[in-house]
This record gives structure tokens, sequence and C-alpha cells, in this order.
């Protein structure tokens, strides 16, 4: 009876903390998604520079104790978001299409779990991730992000994806 209990409690709180990271990433998304459209209303130039302000600041507002949140791509635009060695062949995965689920969750070996949940792209990326970006537009963007490849991208593809570590 002890031990049926003590497995529902570690079923429940693997749950929650699947939820949990669910939720923290809605937020992450939807915070930069405001502010992203709060500095296009200003100008594209203006917008890059919230996106390199803000992206890290609200990844680090959203992660918490025992939960880490983050942005990755294969062709990015900031190095730091980088994939890590567990997220690679899943990445692969889900760009092959072998994995149509909207995320997955995975083992890691810190005895931690890894999530990855795929990132479209919307038309409204299109002016900074798409295929005919405005001249000056990305001349201002190498200029943050010399080693920049995040760009060519249709409406659709996968721009890349959040990760959650928990
Ligand atoms: C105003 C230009 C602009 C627009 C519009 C824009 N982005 Fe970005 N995007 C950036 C910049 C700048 C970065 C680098 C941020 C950083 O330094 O962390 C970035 C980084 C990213 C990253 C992190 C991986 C990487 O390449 O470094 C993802 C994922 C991403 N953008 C997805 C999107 C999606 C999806 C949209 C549409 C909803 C979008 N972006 C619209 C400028 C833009």
């Amino acid at each position: 009876m002890k031990i049926l209990f003590l497995l529902l409690i570690s079923l429940i709180s693997i749950q929650a903390s699947e939820e949990l990271a669910l939720k923290k990433i809605k937020k992450f998304g939807k915070n930069l998604q405001k502010e992203l459209k709060g500095g296009l209303r200003l100008s594209p130039l203006k917008a890059i520079e919230i996106c390199q302000m803000k992206a890290p600041e609200i990844e680090k507002q959203v992660s918490s104790e025992g939960i880490k949140i983050g942005r990755v791509s294969l062709k990015k635009r900031n190095p730091q978001n980088a994939p890590k060695a567990w997220m690679r062949s899943y990445i692969k995965e889900f760009h092959e299409k072998k994995i149509s689920k909207n995320y997955i969750i995975t083992d890691l070996n810190n005895g931690k779990k890894g999530l990855l949940k795929p990132i479209r792209t919307m038309p409204l990326c299109l002016k900074c991730h798409g295929e005919n970006i405005d001249k000056s537009l990305y001349r201002a963007i190498l200029n943050k992000y010399p080693k920049d490849r995040a760009i060519g991208y249709k409406v659709g593809e996968i721009r890349g994806f959040f990760w959650a570590e928990y």
C-alpha cells in the first residue's frame, strides 16, 4: 500500500513538472512575441535591439529553481542557442518529420528530463528570418550577429525549438 502510494505521488510530481515546463515555455513565447510586436511597431531595427536584449532576460525570468528554459536552432542567429548533445537526434527527427508530436520528453543522463518543442515560422517572423530580408535591416542583424544563419525560412517551417530541463 505504502509503495503504491509513493508511486502515485512520484507519478503526480512528474506530471506536475511536465505541466510546469510547458507553462513556462508558453509564457516565454508569449512574452517574447509581445516584446517583438511592440518593437516592430516602432521599427524593425528597434525590434532587433529589443529581441537581443529581452530574449536572454525573459529566458532567465521564466527559468526557476529546478526548471531551465531556453531556445535552440540548427541554423541559429545567436551562437548561444546551439543545440546541446541530447537535443541533436530529436531535432533531426523533427526536421525530417519522423516525429509528428507537439513535443517530446526524454530522460537525460543526470537524472533530469529534457523537453523539446518546435517553434514554427509565422508570417510575422519573415521580416527577420525569411528569404527576402530588407538589405539595411540585414546589415544591422549581421552587425550584431556576424555568424547569423537564421534566414531563408518559409511560413510553417520549424524555425527552432523551445527546450526545458527539469
Ligand atoms: C525584428 C526581427 C525579428 C523578428 C521579426 C523575429 N525574430 Fe527571431 N530572432 C531575432 C534576433 C535578433 C534573434 C537573436 C536573439 C538573441 O540574441 O538571443 C532571434 C532569435 C530567434 C530564435 C532563437 C534561435 C536563434 O536563431 O538564435 C528563434 C527560435 C527565433 N528567433 C524565432 C522567431 C520566430 C518564430 C519569429 C516569429 C514569431 C521570430 N523569431 C521573429 C530577430 C527577429
